[in-house]
């Protein structure tokens, strides 16, 4: 059987996908695994998936990996997270430099613990320059937290007279927002059967096409995303047009 990927209309590929990757916990449950076995097979996918994403020619991509309410979690299965987000750092980087990726954190990092903090910061100096597709990683990200940050910030500009208040428009709010300068979200997928937002891109996703599925993270394949990039090919766009 041949792949997916022949079937995509490469002119008219969504240029900002986001994912909100969910279901790590039920995927180890269901095999009666800890849930931290999801976490690190979800791990798995975010690598096939960002190389997939690149291949395809994707300008942005968004990953939520922690969100602002991830906090609630117990102490050991959050500290599994940043151990990943670390390992996954450390053994990617030299392809993410190879493949022109540059990586944005999107969220407050002052929360995490300073070696997390230290990989980050080094992931993002390093590929600050590349320019082939941009890896948002959604790091104590809420969408909520994203517009009352640039709300902060604008209203600094304009006390300190860097802004005026009739140059506020969307194009402008864009700048403050963590997906400065990149196209608002086309694709949104979301699996594991959940049909939530949770407080992802708020402001980015006005006009995007949301595709759900029951598949957990931990068996999205490449293919899947190709059949999410299949299906929005087929939705009828009209940003409120007729
Ligand atoms: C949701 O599944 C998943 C998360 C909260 C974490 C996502 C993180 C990774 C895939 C790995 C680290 C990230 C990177 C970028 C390397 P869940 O635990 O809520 O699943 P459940 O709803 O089945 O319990």
């Amino acid at each position: 059987m041949g792949s997916l990927i022949n079937e995509i209309d490469m002119s008219s590929l969504p240029r900002h996908i986001g994912i909100i990757m969910d279901g790590n916990g039920r995927w180890a449950e269901k095999r009666n695994l800890p849930r931290t076995m999801g976490h690190k097979e979800g791990t798995k996918r975010v690598i096939d998936i960002v190389e997939a994403s690149y291949k395809l020619g994707i300008e942005s991509l968004t990953l939520y990996a922690f969100s602002t309410e991830n906090w609630k979690r117990p102490e050991d299965e959050i500290s599994k997270l940043m151990e990943l987000l670390i390992y996954y750092i450390r053994t990617q980087l030299n392809k993410i430099m190879k493949n022109n990726i540059k990586i944005n954190a999107m969220g407050d990092l002052s929360k995490f613990p300073s070696k997390v903090i230290t990989e980050v910061q080094r992931a993002m100096d390093l590929t600050k320059d590349n320019n082939k597709m941009i890896l948002n990683i959604g790091l104590n990200y809420g969408g909520r937290d994203e517009i009352i940050n640039a709300v902060k910030n604008i209203s600094t500009d304009y006390k300190l007279g860097i802004i005026e208040l009739e140059d506020i428009d969307e194009l402008t709010f864009n700048d403050y927002l963590y997906t400065k300068n990149q196209p608002d979200l086309d694709l949104l997928i979301r699996p594991s059967g959940e049909l939530r937002i949770s407080n992802f891109m708020l402001y980015q996703l006005a006009y995007s096409e949301f595709w759900f599925s029951n598949i957990l993270w931990p068996d999205f394949t490449e293919e899947v995303l190709y059949k999410a990039i299949l299906d929005y090919q087929n939705r009828d766009r009209r940003f409120g047009g007729i």
